[in-house]
């Protein structure tokens, strides 16, 4: 084969792809393969079907392989393949911008995109920055993140994001960076369904960080509503409005991350709906898509956008974007995405659903080693008590023996994190939860 190095035979082993976030030399020594999907299982490649219960990695909201989504791609592919970002535009693109913004609470009046949930925040935060610098207000540099909040990979995410092993590895990241607390209280929230009733108190730390720094060097505050990635930690009731008020009254702009909660996760379009709190920014992927092509956004409100539209008309007002911003197939992607979510109605769905899910998680209580469980919407994890010496290996055995036996769960240190595309039926919610089950019965 030309592709291959001279004098050698075509190779196709495991060892060149690098594989992210992954064990890599377990994997491969024991490799688990997803050779097709549809609806709520994956196929692998010994033919075994396995229950989607993440919803890929929190993205495929409506399934797998939905006739729409696969429709448009094969069709824009074939008719505009690729069109330029930069100073041309291409109709799919202000089509899925219209569309979104008709989906969003109505602050939020532009959309810009990007390819990932990472590059999202990239541009929310430099979005940001630089708003605040278009206004004259050029000192509020600082940005604000959580403990234990993740917001993808890149600088600007790792730098505000607050799990640990994603960060230390990295040298010095952003400066200019604090944190606030993370909003988890397992003294108080053990086993609480839905949002905790303690712990609002916890967003009055920005105003100690405020007075520390002085609120004209900050910019802006970063959280995602529900934190997903860390395993799944619930706002307080009252946190968010807390948060909300002082960024408000310092004049500091409201990020919301809804790489996660975005596209119906929690039963709304996003998470700024379901709680009624409006943040300045949000920033958006995964669901965008189902997942099928990447894509993100960031949507701002006319406020934000506005401050940008100002000085000579054949200015670029904004120095930021991606070659593949409003890429044609992903764009074409989103609007079948968002047509089939409204077409089925699967953010009601995951609200009907939710009562049932939220009791079916919850029966696993009386099984070993769990010690907390958490829910909300079509979210739910399982936090079980770590072996001493040896974190993360029991939540990590209990990903492979549910593999094992046909349930796709996510693992994050000792929490077993599920969040199943919206289309799960009852029977599926049961097979899970009764697999589980047996998964965490046989756990040593
Ligand atoms: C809240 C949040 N922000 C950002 C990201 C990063 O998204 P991506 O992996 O698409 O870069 C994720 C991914 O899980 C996320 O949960």
């Amino acid at each position: 084969m030309a592709l291959d190095r001279p004098g050698t035979a075509p190779r196709n082993d495991l060892s060149a792809f690098w594989m992210p976030f992954t064990a890599n030399r377990q994997f491969k020594q024991a490799p688990r393969m997803f050779v097709s999907a549809d609806g709520m299982y994956y196929k692998t490649s010994e033919g075994r079907e396995v229950l989607d219960g993440t919803a890929g990695l929190w993205c495929c909201n409506a399934g797998h392989n939905r006739p729409r989504i696969v429709e448009a791609i094969r069709q824009q592919a074939g008719e505009l393949d690729y069109a330029p970002a930069f100073q041309m535009g291409h109709p799919k693109a202000f089509e899925l911008a219209s569309r979104l913004r008709d989906m969003a609470p109505e602050p939020f009046e532009h959309v810009f995109f990007t390819n990932s949930g990472s590059e999202s925040v990239e541009t929310a935060l430099k979005i940001a920055l630089a708003y605040h610098r278009a206004r004259g207000d050029a000192g509020r540099t600082r940005l604000i993140g959580r403990e234990r909040g993740y917001h993808g990979v890149n600088f600007g995410g790792i730098s505000v994001g607050g799990i640990v092993n994603n960060r230390k590895a990295f040298g010095t990241l952003l400066t200019g960076v604090d944190h606030l607390p993370h909003t988890h209280l397992p003294e108080d929230h053990a086993f609480t369904r839905g949002q905790p009733d303690a712990g609002a108190y916890l967003a009055d730390d920005l105003e100690r960080i405020v007075a520390l720094h002085g609120a004209e060097t900050i910019a802006a505050v970063i959280v995602e509503p529900m934190a997903g990635s860390t395993g799944v930690l619930m706002p307080p009731k009252g946190y968010l409005e807390k948060l909300r008020e002082i960024t408000t009254k310092h004049g500091i702009l409201l990020i919301f991350d809804e790489v996660i909660t975005g596209f119906g996760r929690l039963g709304s379009s996003f998470a700024a709906a379901h709680f009624n709190v409006m943040p300045d920014l949000i920033t958006c992927a995964k669901g965008l898509t189902n997942g099928v092509v990447p894509m993100g956004a960031v949507l701002a409100t006319a406020q934000i956008h506005d401050a940008f539209m100002t000085g000579p008309e054949h200015m670029i007002e904004l120095f930021h974007g991606y070659t593949y911003s409003g890429n044609p197939l992903a764009s074409a992607a989103g609007i079948a995405t968002l047509d089939t979510y409204a077409e089925e109605g699967l953010f009601e769905r995951a609200a009907e659903l939710a009562p049932y899910w939220e009791e079916g998680l919850h029966s696993l209580r009386d099984c070993p080693h769990v010690i907390d469980i958490r829910n909300m919407g079509l979210i739910g994890a399982v936090e079980l008590e770590p072996i001493a010496g040896a974190p993360t290996k029991r939540a990590f055995q209990a990903f492979l023996d549910g593999y094992e036996k046909g349930i796709l769960v996510r693992t994050t240190g000792d929490i077993i994190a599920m969040s199943p595309p919206l289309i799960i039926e009852k029977s599926h919610i049961d097979q899970l939860f009764g697999t589980l089950r047996e998964v965490l019965c046989a756990l040593d």
